[in-house]
């Protein structure tokens, strides 16, 4: 799904430049250092668990998501460095009925409350309407409560997961 028709690149306020895109397998070494970098905290939150870095199963599947069914945008910063860094990352799987898709997302920790996360989900969420999705999902740990705050905003209904009381569902119907 990455086509150079569908970067796009802003500004911060502090004058830092950033770009969106599709990942593509060429992203295998940035998407692993960007989870590597992660605090074990936002990991946690994340992966709902305790790891350190991605296995290779799925930094394969991660950074080369069959384009018929799940789709993954990834923030970059370069800065005054030779090369790009990734920043955040947000991803969806499409369900085997194509009526549903679940999402993941996640913003390196010393970028967090500048955006980020609602450019990445904000444009993911355009993208599954565009494929006539009718809704996204997400398992949002319930102690984690700036994530359920940022889907609130984003118009997701939360409701308790009947096979897991670790979790709340977060779903949010797509207009068509
Ligand atoms: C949750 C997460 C993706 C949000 O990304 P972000 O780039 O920091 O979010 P944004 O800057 O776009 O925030 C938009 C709004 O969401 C809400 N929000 C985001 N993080 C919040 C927090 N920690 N506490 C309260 N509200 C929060 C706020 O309303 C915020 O607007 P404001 O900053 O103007 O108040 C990010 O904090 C993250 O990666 N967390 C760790 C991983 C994780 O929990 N992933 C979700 C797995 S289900």
């Amino acid at each position: 799904m990455a086509d150079d028709a569908k970067i796009e690149t802003w500004t911060l306020d502090d004058g830092k430049k950033l770009t969106l895109r599709h990942i593509t397998p060429g992203d295998a070494v940035i998407e692993q250092t960007f989870v590597r970098k992660l605090s074990a905290h936002s990991r946690y939150m994340r992966f709902h668990g305790i790891i350190k870095e991605l296995n290779q199963k799925d930094l394969a599947t991660f950074t080369n998501p069959d384009p018929l069914n799940a789709e993954a945008l990834i923030i970059l910063y370069k800065g005054d460095k030779d090369e790009e860094e990734e920043v955040g990352v947000a991803r969806f799987v499409i369900d085997p009925d194509g009526n549903g898709c679940e999402f993941a997302v996640v913003v390196a920790d010393e970028w967090q409350r500048r955006g980020l996360g609602m450019k990445l989900m904000k444009t993911l969420i355009s993208h599954a309407q565009a494929r006539g999705i009718k809704r996204i999902y997400g398992s949002v740990l319930k102690n984690n409560f700036g994530m359920l705050t940022f889907v609130k905003r984003l118009g997701f209904e939360e409701t308790a997961d009947p096979d897991d009381s670790s979790v709340m569902r977060v779903t949010k119907y797509l207009r068509h």
